[in-house]
């Protein structure tokens, strides 16, 4: 009976503690909310404030024509919305917005206004040499703030993955929050890298091998997914630019129903309107693989497919070439360059292979309008731009069977399909034995299917996706 009476006695006591404390705060964040929303220039009735989070904004990323595509379908369809956006560019207005055009020919539509942010050098993950991802999300925060005092939106949209910045917005703006992710900031891959002691380029090597050291960064990551996590339910719409980061989103943030995927606008037109059939009718006897040269691309595997087609087939193959083109970057591309002639020349094939390194727009249009196979050999890649962008062109393209290809590019149902995946040698070079054999018929209809189905990737499905996810905040 005591116990009980003492219970009731120190529940009382906590709820008016916490009225005593919420209450103010609730009055504050009220008053806060009225003054900024008072200070706002005026819009018609029904018009909103619609403000995208996208600190870098000057930059010519695929991010970035993912903001530009994204504020020309809003303008487009909600002509009184005023849309700004929160960046911490420096340049001029008309400066910034001559970039948007030259780089993704895209116009930026009258009355879009740029918010300045004095503050975006918080987001810089060198000023947090230790617990980089806490120090980031506690800058991000701080930098929201100073956008909130500048701009009260209606509707807020973080479009560069800051999803600590999404419960500002929320709770002390009130406003209604969505967000574009490319990657999470944590995903269970990083988790799982540290349990099991790899090092990657976020974990330091000496982390991996000590054992408490490990203990404490592995609960780190766990409390910092916790967070994240947290954050992440803040956002009313989330949009993700593929299936492999709808996975990673929903396992972290859950509430799948509110996940959409948006692919992310490709420039995809100049490549579409190459001839299906090659500059002369025909395409050339050449198989093409366009990367950078990165182990993760794994190119050795291409030779190797490459060698082995030739070894068990050499008279269905007598003038097949295979064309390596690539962006190489210092000197340990250049070692990986030199490493790939090297296992030419030991497997026996230097003859039928080149290597063509840093080479120029219309010289790689050339390549695709030529090449009849194209070759892609990275295991799990998120999507995989590079094989849109090969089937795009009309080359017939042979893809690991993991990751983005698989998931969301190539289709192989027999009926339906628009290229093949592989993933041993073996496999790879049978997948280019069909594409030789295969009758004329056959691969025109395969290479019309493999173009149109690049249509999804482009600009106009991205406004429709974008405007349909973000319905329900506008
Ligand atoms: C999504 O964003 C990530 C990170 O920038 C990138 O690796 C991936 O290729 C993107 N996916 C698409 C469909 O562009
Ligand atoms: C390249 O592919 C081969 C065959 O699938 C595989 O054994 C190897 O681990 C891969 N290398 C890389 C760097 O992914």
């Amino acid at each position: 009976m005591g116990l009980l009476c003492c219970i009731k006695r120190e529940l009382r006591n906590s709820i008016w503690l916490a009225c005593i404390i919420l209450l103010p705060a609730i009055f504050v964040v009220w008053l806060l909310r009225k003054v900024l929303r008072a200070r706002r220039p005026p819009l018609e009735a029904g018009a909103k404030h619609v403000a995208f989070f996208h600190p870098y904004c000057d930059d010519g990323g695929g991010g970035e024509r993912v903001l530009w595509t994204a504020i020309a379908a809003l303008a487009e369809r909600y002509p009184g919305h005023q849309i700004s956006v929160y960046t911490g560019d420096t340049a001029a207005d008309a400066e910034i917005f001559a970039r948007v055009q030259q780089r993704f020919g895209l116009r930026v539509p009258d009355g879009v206004r740029l918010v300045r942010l004095r503050s975006r050098w918080l987001l810089d993950p060198s000023y947090y040499p230790l617990l980089t991802l806490l120090g980031q999300a506690v800058g991000s925060v701080l930098v929201a703030l100073e956008a909130l005092l500048r701009l009260l939106p209606d509707v807020y949209i973080d479009s560069m993955g800051y999803g600590f910045t999404l419960p500002v917005f929320r709770l002390l703006g009130g406003c209604r929050v969505g967000c574009y992710v490319h990657y999470p900031t944590i995903s269970s891959d990083m988790l799982e890298a540290v349990s099991v002691g790899r090092a990657a380029f976020n974990n330091r090597a000496q982390f991996a091998s000590v054992d408490a050291l490990r203990w404490m960064k592995l609960a780190y990551y766990r409390l910092f997914a916790q967070l994240y996590g947290l954050v992440g339910r803040a956002a009313q719409v989330v949009m993700v630019n593929s299936s492999w980061t709808r996975a990673h989103v929903v396992a972290i943030w859950g509430g799948e129903g509110r996940v959409s995927t948006v692919f992310p606008p490709c420039d995809l037109e100049r490549l579409q309107r190459l001839p299906a059939d090659g500059p002369n009718g025909q395409r050339r006897p050449c198989v093409l693989s366009v990367g950078q040269f990165r182990p993760e691309k794994n190119h050795s595997l291409q030779l190797e497919s490459f060698s082995r087609l030739l070894r068990d087939h050499p008279e269905e193959t007598t003038d097949l070439r295979l064309v390596l083109v690539g962006g190489c970057r210092g000197a340990a591309d250049q070692t990986r360059v030199n490493a790939l002639k090297a296992l030419a020349n030991a497997l026996g094939i230097s003859e039928r292979f080149e290597l063509r390194v840093n080479v120029g727009y219309d010289e790689l249009l050339e390549l695709f309008s030529e090449a009849l196979v194209g070759l892609h050999t990275m295991r799990d890649e998120h999507f995989g731009i590079g094989v849109v962008e090969m089937m795009a062109a009309g080359v017939v393209v042979v893809a690991h069977c993991s990751g983005g290809p698989l998931t969301d590019i190539v289709d192989t149902t027999e009926e339906s399909r628009t290229g093949y995946l592989a993933s041993s040698a073996r496999q790879y070079a049978e997948c280019m034995l069909a594409v030789l054999r295969a009758d004329t018929g056959y691969l025109a209809d395969l290479r019309a299917r493999a173009r149109k189905s690049c249509d999804r990737f482009g600009e106009k499905p991205f406004s429709d996706d974008f405007l349909r996810a973000c319905r329900p905040l506008l």
